[in-house]
């Protein structure tokens, strides 16, 4: 079988590793890719948002699966588009994909279903909506509704700062047309944890609870980046907290997208608050986590393949088998500046060993020159460990950290340290 992953980060050299394990791949693309994704396979240059170019490749490639990493394409409708083709594709359809698209369909499809998440409003109006934040009081969070790469969530401590947030997103239009729209929601208070499920249509299986990092720097201070760690499973998560997520969360969602006439197939990845009340959704995306992926799919013993291909077709296997008991951390190694400006190009010594033992080392904005690997991009390599628990994982990841160089490399030293 032939698979086809898009994007170009880290996750998207996990998923490549993942699925060539399986017996049944025998060909693996990846547009575009990275250094990592093309030493396991073959890299081509077509971007991740040109749906066109990628639909012609998969059919003159007769490709059996295409894997979707990033959002964007999904929000573009890819899935709709292969599948007029007579494409096989993991990941949402565009009705699915406003889930992570569209804050505000996704807050009022949740209030439509009776599932918990903090208190809203939606304005499409700057003036008013400052005339709801000199109403209320701080703390408070501000949304821009569409995709924003990240950055489109304000929690502000103060009156002022929401009245910069409406700014930014409804007048100065910092995230385009994706701030012609906005959401005030309730600060919710609690722990963070992320559940990703492999959906397909009303059934769904749930990989391990896992928390990333987002800040830039150690004690969570600093920009908010993509993500510069992550570890699975979150210690307090066990099977009673994932009952009640799929009771009150992953079922009403399913079947509320059911009940719309829009079955959801592919990875719907919740984003939660847990106070004393239960589990809240922060938000919904509607792909794998990067970082998350790279510390997930080492956990899962079954075929990656025969999942993810049953998944694209509205099916799942009667079961999914994880490595039992296990724990996995993953490090991001970034270029100093990033998430601002960074250089790229710096030679890197030590990554080319994929997997060692315990450790994967997976590729995200690195690039082959020759013969020398080198980076491309802000966060430059994941590095993976797993083992019996939390504290062995991360001393697993953190020993091939150390054997990496490159100049300029920074990471956070205190990864998965709020669980121990
Ligand atoms: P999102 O992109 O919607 O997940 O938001 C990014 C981050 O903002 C989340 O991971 C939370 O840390 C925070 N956040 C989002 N919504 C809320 C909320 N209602 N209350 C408190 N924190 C929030
Ligand atoms: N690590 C956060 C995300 O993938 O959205």
């Amino acid at each position: 079988m032939k698979v086809l992953i898009i994007g170009s980060g880290g996750r998207e050299h996990a998923l490549a590793w993942a699925l060539r394990r399986s017996s049944r791949v025998t060909g693996l693309y990846c547009a575009p890719g990275n250094g990592g994704t093309a030493a396991i396979g073959e890299n081509v240059d077509v971007a991740a948002t040109d749906i066109d170019a990628l639909a012609r490749f998969a059919r003159d490639n007769a490709i059996d699966l295409t894997v979707v990493g990033p959002e964007a394409p999904l929000v573009g409708g890819i899935t709709d588009r292969f599948e007029e083709e007579g494409l096989r594709c993991f990941g949402p359809r565009r009705s699915g994909a406003r889930l992570e698209g569209s804050k505000v369909f996704a807050k009022e499809f949740m209030a439509r279903h009776g599932i918990p998440t903090a208190a809203f409003q939606v304005f499409d109006d700057a003036a008013q909506a400052k005339s709801h934040i000199a109403a209320r009081e701080a703390p408070m969070v501000i949304k821009a509704d569409g995709l924003a790469a990240g950055k489109g969530v304000y929690v502000v401590d103060s009156r002022d700062d929401a009245l910069k947030a409406v700014d930014e997103i409804m007048v100065d239009r910092k995230f385009g047309d994706a701030g012609a729209r906005l959401l005030i929601e309730d600060c919710l208070d609690g722990e963070e944890v992320s559940v990703h499920v492999i959906c397909a249509g009303e059934r769904g299986f749930a990989l391990p609870s896992s928390q990333d990092h987002k800040r830039a720097f150690e004690g969570d201070e600093g920009p908010n980046t993509g993500g510069m760690g992550a570890y699975a499973p979150v210690p307090w998560f066990g099977d009673k907290e994932r009952r009640l997520v799929f009771e009150t969360i992953i079922e009403p969602t399913l079947k509320g997208m059911a009940a719309e006439g829009e079955p959801y197939s592919g990875v719907l990845y919740a984003g939660l608050m847990w106070d004393g009340a239960g589990p809240k959704v922060l938000e919904f995306n509607v792909r794998f986590g990067d970082p998350e992926t790279q510390v997930l799919l080492p956990l899962i013993k079954s075929d990656l393949f025969d999942i993810l291909y049953r998944a694209a077709a509205g099916e799942l296997p009667d079961s999914m088998e994880l490595m039992d008991g296990a724990s996995a951390a993953t490090i991001v190694m970034a270029a100093k500046g990033y998430p601002g400006s960074y250089g790229k190009g710096f030679e890197i010594s030590g990554a080319d060993e994929l997997e060692s033992g315990n450790a994967v080392v997976f590729h995200a904005g690195t690039a082959r020159r020759g013969y020398k690997l080198v980076t491309s991009g802000g966060r430059v390599l994941a590095v993976t460990g797993w083992n019996k628990d939390l504290r062995g994982a991360l001393k697993v990841a953190y020993d091939g950290v150390d054997r990496i160089d490159f100049d300029d490399a920074y990471w956070r030293t205190d990864i998965g340290h709020r669980a121990l």
